[in-house]
């Protein structure tokens, strides 16, 4: 039953939205980090070849102001730096990025992302690829950059870049301009103008603020600023800094009272999780949708909501295409980030006229 409500709603939406799939984006949250180990240069690759129209970059500094592809500020989820280097965790028992030069890092094999428990590595993901098996190594900005745009060359293709710096309030703590390093990278290679296949990202508005105000003055330089916005579940953490608790600046909002117009003055658009765009509280026959998007986008912003996994499914979704429909078609969202990068690409091929941008 649930079903046939659902292909009844599809039906009339197709009809609606024919024609407005081109218009829709997939980023590929990490590469598709759904088959090999994210932010590998291999996940890269092939979230490439599944035709992503963008591929995400996080980033972080380390200890000699070199950016390296890596999600958190932690060496310790993805790597086995507690069994290369045993005394250099900080006293919270963490692996900070920043304490390790590029050549220590370098040193490092990267794997599946992992949580500790009983004392061992469990994969977060069990169907994913395995733990600890074939040979991945942490890479940095410039190295992916030169991949995709070597790909784009060899493949005749433009895929843009989505990077995102992480934490730059700790960043700046630490003494580190991790923003102006980014942005003089992407300058040096080219992305520089609003027409550029980019959309820069970071949770930390005031920071944002800040580029688009003062650095894209001081570089000459001017690309699509995005604000990823938490969502409502995502638990405050302290990390250490000079021995200290420091309470990542990343939290500042709640979703109830967005001013989608001041963040238009200084961004092209918003990264919200998806449930804050859809109550978790849905079912399939009534997509309880929150004001977000519409909001969003009567102040001009492009709405683009993280993660998409088709290994982990919200409630409301039997499955990975009726979430897709849900949020490409009737929450009208503009891209979305997944670790299912060919999965969007062949959702979205499969009505009308998807085209990448
Ligand atoms: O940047 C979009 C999305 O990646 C935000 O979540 O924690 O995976 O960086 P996170
Ligand atoms: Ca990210």
């Amino acid at each position: 039953m649930k079903k046939l409500i659902f292909q009844t709603v599809i039906l009339g939406v197709i009809v609606l939205s024919n024609g407005i799939a081109g218009e829709k984006i997939v980023i590929a949250h990490r590469g598709a980090s759904g088959y090999l180990p994210e932010h590998s240069m291999e996940t890269k690759a092939v979230s490439y070849v599944m035709g992503a129209d963008y591929i995400e970059q996080d980033l972080v500094l380390t200890k000699d102001n070199r950016l390296v592809v890596l999600h958190d500020i932690f060496l310790d989820r993805v790597t086995n730096v507690a069994d290369i280097f045993p005394d250099r965790k900080r006293s919270d028992g963490r692996y900070y990025v920043i304490d390790f030069t590029l050549a220590e890092i370098k040193q490092l094999d990267m794997t599946e992302r992992y949580k500790i428990k009983n004392g061992k590595r469990v994969a977060v993901y069990l169907n994913r690829f395995p733990l600890g098996k074939s040979s991945f190594k942490v890479h940095t900005f410039e190295e992916e950059i030169e991949l995709i745009q070597g790909m784009n060359k060899s493949f005749g293709k433009n895929v843009g870049l989505y990077p995102e710096i992480k934490s730059p309030a700790f960043h700046h703590a630490e003494g580190k301009d991790i923003a102006l390093i980014s942005l003089k990278i992407l300058k040096k290679y080219g992305y520089d103008t609003r027409n550029s296949k980019i959309y820069f990202q970071c949770f930390e508005a005031k920071e944002l603020k800040r580029i688009k105000n003062e650095l894209f003055n001081q570089l000459s330089m001017n690309i699509p600023l995005v604000l990823l916005l938490p969502g409502s579940n995502k638990k405050k953490y302290a990390v250490l800094h000079n021995g200290e608790k420091f309470l990542l600046n990343e939290y500042n909002w709640d979703s109830e009272n967005i001013n989608y117009t001041e963040i238009s003055e200084y961004a092209d658009g918003i990264g919200p999780s998806y449930n804050s765009l859809v109550a978790r509280d849905s079912q399939l026959e009534q997509i309880k949708i929150t004001p977000m998007v519409s909001e969003a986008h009567k102040a001009g912003l492009v709405v683009h909501p993280y993660t998409f996994r088709s290994d982990k499914l919200p409630q409301y979704a039997a499955s990975f295409d009726q979430l897709l429909f849900i949020f490409y078609f009737m929450v009208d969202i503009d891209g979305i980030f997944t670790d299912f990068p060919d999965k969007a690409v062949d959702f979205l091929n499969s009505f009308s006229n998807h085209t990448h941008k």
